[in-house]
Formats: C-alpha cells, sequence, structure tokens
C-alpha cells in the first residue's frame, strides 16, 4: 500500500531540527575558536593574521550555513506559496555570495599584505570552484526561474540540472571546509614545533619561526 504525504514527513521535524542545531553550532564554534584560540579580528591591513580569521568564519556562515538553510526552504515550508519560497530561496543565496565575497577578500588581503602567493594549495582551488558553481548557478536560476523566467518545458529540463550544481557546490564546500581546517591545524602545529625546536635546540636563544613556515596561513 503506497503511504500518504503525511507519513513520509514522519521525522521530518526531527531530522530538521538537527540539522539547524548543527549548523549554528558549526557557527558558534567556528566564532568561537578564532575569536579565542586564534587571536581575534580585525579588518586592517596592519594585522594580517587576525584579517584571515575572518575568512573561516564567514565562510562557515555564508557557504555552509546559509547555504544549507537555502535548500531547506522548500521542504521546510512546503505549505507556502511558491513564489514566495523562491524569493526567499534567491535571497539567502544572494546573501551567502555576498558574504563568501568578504570571506574570500580577507583571505586574499591577508596573503597580499604577506607577501603570501595566492590560489597555491588544493582547498584555494576546491573553495574557488566551489564559489564560481554557486554564482553561476544563481544566475541560471534567476534567469530560469524568477526573470524572464523561461517556458514551462524548459524549466522543467533545467531542474535537474539546477539541483545537480546545487548540491555539487555544496558538497564541493563542505569538503574545502574540511580540507581548510586540517590544512590550518597542521600550520598551526609546524609553527608550535619550530618554535619548540628551536628552544631547546639553544635556550639562550629567543625561540624564533622559520619565517617560510611562520607566514603561512
Ligand atoms: C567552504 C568554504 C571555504 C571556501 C570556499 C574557501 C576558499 C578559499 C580560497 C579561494 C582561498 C585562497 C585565498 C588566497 O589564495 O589568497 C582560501 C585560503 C585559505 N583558507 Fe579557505 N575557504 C573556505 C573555508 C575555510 C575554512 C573553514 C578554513 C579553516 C580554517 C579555511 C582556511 C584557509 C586557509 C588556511 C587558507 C590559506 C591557505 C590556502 O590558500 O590554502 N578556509 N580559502
Ligand atoms: C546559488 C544559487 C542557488 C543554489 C545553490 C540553488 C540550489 C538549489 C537546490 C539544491 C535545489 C533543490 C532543493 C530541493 O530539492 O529541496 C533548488 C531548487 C530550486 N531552485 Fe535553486 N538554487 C540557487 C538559486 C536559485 C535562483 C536564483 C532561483 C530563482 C528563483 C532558484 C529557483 C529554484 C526552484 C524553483 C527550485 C525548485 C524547488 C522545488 O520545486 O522543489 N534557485 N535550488
Amino acid at each position: 500500500m503506497e503511504s500518504s504525504p503525511e507519513t513520509n514527513l514522519k521525522g521530518f521535524s526531527i531530522a530538521f531540527g538537527t540539522t539547524e542545531f548543527l549548523g549554528a553550532l558549526a557557527v558558534v564554534m567556528m566564532t568561537v575558536w578564532v575569536g579565542h584560540y586564534r587571536g581575534g579580528y580585525s579588518w586592517s591591513s596592519l594585522e594580517p593574521d587576525l584579517e584571515f580569521n575572518w575568512h573561516p568564519v564567514l565562510m562557515t556562515v555564508s557557504m555552509i550555513f546559509l547555504y544549507g538553510n537555502s535548500m531547506m526552504v522548500y521542504r521546510a515550508f512546503r505549505n507556502n506559496r511558491k513564489r514566495r519560497l523562491k524569493l526567499v530561496h534567491m535571497s539567502i543565496n544572494l546573501l551567502a555570495f555576498i558574504i563568501a565575497v568578504v570571506a574570500l577578500q580577507a583571505a586574499f588581503d591577508s596573503h597580499n599584505n604577506k607577501k603570501i602567493p595566492n590560489i597555491y594549495s588544493l582547498h584555494s582551488w576546491l573553495g574557488l570552484c566551489a564559489v564560481i558553481i554557486f554564482a553561476a548557478q544563481w544566475v541560471f536560476g534567476f534567469v530560469a526561474f524568477w526573470f524572464p523566467e523561461l517556458n514551462a518545458s524548459i524549466r522543467s529540463a533545467m531542474m535537474p540540472v539546477h539541483v545537480f550544481f546545487g548540491l555539487l557546490a555544496f558538497v564541493l564546500s563542505v569538503a574545502t571546509a574540511l580540507i581548510g581546517l586540517t590544512e590550518k591545524a597542521i600550520f598551526v602545529r609546524l609553527i608550535n614545533a619550530t618554535q619548540y625546536t628551536v628552544k631547546i635546540q639553544s635556550k639562550d636563544i629567543q625561540p624564533q619561526c622559520d619565517p617560510n613556515i611562520s607566514s603561512q596561513n
């Protein structure tokens, strides 16, 4: 016997609530980690390390939390009018894109101020791909489903493509964030290890970092 839509929604509220909780937790933990353990925030070229700190926090807010929420809008508010849901979906994605651009700016500015090359890592290449697919997705989504809004047959042909690339960029963002966190943990450990080695090699000498390692972000 086929189950009714009501039966299919069983457990939805719990799954949705758990997802929201984990998303908010990721934002809070990232904010606390950076604010408390990585020195806090600044937007000054004189403090490039602190300027960089905006990058992981704003990326988590935009490319993880807001992005995830924009995708869930159609499921969580399924009884609302479609046009209203579209407006919310695209507005959240636009806000996410603007915040992601500020997050990229923080990383690029901090690299430029510290004379570190840009786009040298797997993380940066994957991250750039994710943001570019995300931006293209917004433009194509806008033209197809909002304005001028293509005809019904083209819209239905485009929908699976829209959903596929929407999910692809999200998975890519999550992978990028995990690689970024790992990379940062390695940089921090390298700096600490270098300081420790210099300290035990010469107890009289003030500990110094290898400039190549300490300048990483
Ligand atoms: C999902 C979101 C993210 C995206 C799309 C992203 C994207 C990028 C891009 C494009 C760069 C290159 C900037 C440049 O070359 O000047 C970069 C740098 C960096 N990001 Fe992220 N990032 C994300 C999240 C994170 C997170 C959560 C961390 C954790 C700390 C992080 C850590 C870093 C580090 C350490 C660098 C500098 C080293 C490098 O270029 O690989 N990122 N990111
Ligand atoms: C960065 C931008 C965007 C991303 C990442 C994105 C992603 C997605 C994803 C993953 C879905 C599937 C949601 C689900 O199955 O529950 C979806 C559905 C949809 N999106 Fe987008 N989207 C973007 C922009 C837009 C824009 C600008 C519009 C224009 C109004 C739009 C209109 C739609 C529509 C109409 C659906 C179908 C909802 C349904 O009937 O289930 N999207 N989008």
